[in-house]
């Protein structure tokens, strides 16, 4: 055989068992195509090693390192198809029928859920969201908002005073004089953030709290557009339910209102929820003290305005029906959980 020859054969038998191992669809006729090439006995690289022997002697060299190309290649080949043809197989004999593992997702807390329904329903009339620093100066927590010093209302709003001139703020009132400032009336907006009182943890209080401000005002502004915007709000966020608004005291509003919510646990006949009065106190409210407004240096004879302070927690307790606000902090899955998937609606989650 003049090696010639010989390299001719070399190149078709690599070339047509290259074709032969790769088209091998499954592990059969991958095992069929190695019998072929592969082969111990009779295959065609054995065969191909058998006619080196033909060469005459100055050949040889060459056509032996032929002879080994063509096989370090097909073997190559060989055991890479077989071990994706294993994997192929690993992965259809998974049982499908194996209920499937549950997937932890995060879910929104029920406050942040009640939050964001409220900010909806006051976007929708006409309301801009708003927010400002938790640690504020004792003038706008305080001064501008028309505390005098040592009121007795200052007793309500003992907390963690910073170094130097800071608190954290007790209410989230501050960020009415911060908006006036900044902006002209009219002005409409909505401040969700948190306080920090001295209290205890008790079932319907809790030291740090989310809080939603409220803050209207414009040329004309009664205590009618008070009223009726938190009436029309409370329908919204709680249906049919009656409200009542009580007279209050606040320095910073005047007249000043508290509203309840007649308590959708018992419909007002009275339950623990609602202490047996039938009524939940949702918010604090009242007309814009013109001292607030002389503070913010906005013309308390030009503009007169309404606002209103109120707790998502409690709300949000009375929504899902949570005898203790505590529960909200707890952090239990096993709770917010049922929270997070009622929220859904049912959907997957
Ligand atoms: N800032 C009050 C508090 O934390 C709540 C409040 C009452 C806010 C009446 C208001 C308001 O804007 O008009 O107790």
């Amino acid at each position: 055989m003049t090696l010639q020859d010989f390299l001719t054969e070399a190149d078709t038998i690599e070339r047509e068992g290259t074709a032969a191992l790769t088209v091998a669809a499954d592990a059969n006729a991958l095992e069929a195509a190695r019998i072929v090439f592969l082969g111990d006995r009779q295959g065609r690289v054995k065969a191909l090693q058998e006619s080196l022997r033909a060469i005459a002697k100055e050949d040889k060299p060459a056509a032996g390192k032929r002879f080994n190309d063509v096989r370090t290649r097909l073997d190559a080949l060989h055991t890479e198809r077989k071990n994706a043809a294993g994997r192929a197989v690993a992965s259809t004999t998974e049982d499908l029928s194996l209920p499937a593992r549950r997937r932890w997702q995060g879910a929104k807390h029920p406050v942040t859920l009640v939050i964001e329904e409220i900010d909806a329903i006051f976007r929708e009339l006409g309301f801009t969201i708003a927010q400002g620093p938790d640690a504020e100066t004792e003038w706008y927590n305080f001064g501008a908002l028309n505390f005098p010093p040592n009121h007795p209302a200052l007793d309500a709003h003992d907390t963690l005073y910073l170094e130097g001139e800071g608190l954290l703020r007790t209410h989230t009132s501050p960020l009415q004089v911060r908006t006036l400032q900044k902006y002209e009336p009219p002005i409409r907006v909505l401040i969700p953030g948190n306080a920090y009182r001295r209290d205890f943890f008790a079932a319907s209080h809790a030291p740090v709290c989310m809080q939603i401000e409220g803050l209207c005002v414009d040329e004309g502004v009664s205590i009618v557009d008070l009223k009726s915007t938190l009436n029309v709000f409370a329908s919204r966020f709680f249906g049919a339910a009656r409200t009542r608004f009580r007279p209050s005291f606040f320095p910073f509003t005047e007249p000043s209102a508290e509203m309840d919510v007649q308590c959708g646990i018992c419909a007002g006949a009275g339950c623990a929820a609602c202490k047996g009065t039938g009524w939940i106190e949702i918010l604090g409210s009242g007309m814009v003290h013109p001292r607030v407004l002389d503070a913010a240096g906005i013309d308390s004879e030009r503009y007169t305005g309404w606002a209103f302070g109120m707790g998502p927690a409690r709300m949000a307790i009375s929504r899902y029906k949570i005898p203790d606000i505590r529960i909200l902090y707890d952090s239990d899955v096993r709770f917010l959980e049922q929270i997070a998937g009622s929220a859904l609606n049912g959907t997957e989650r």
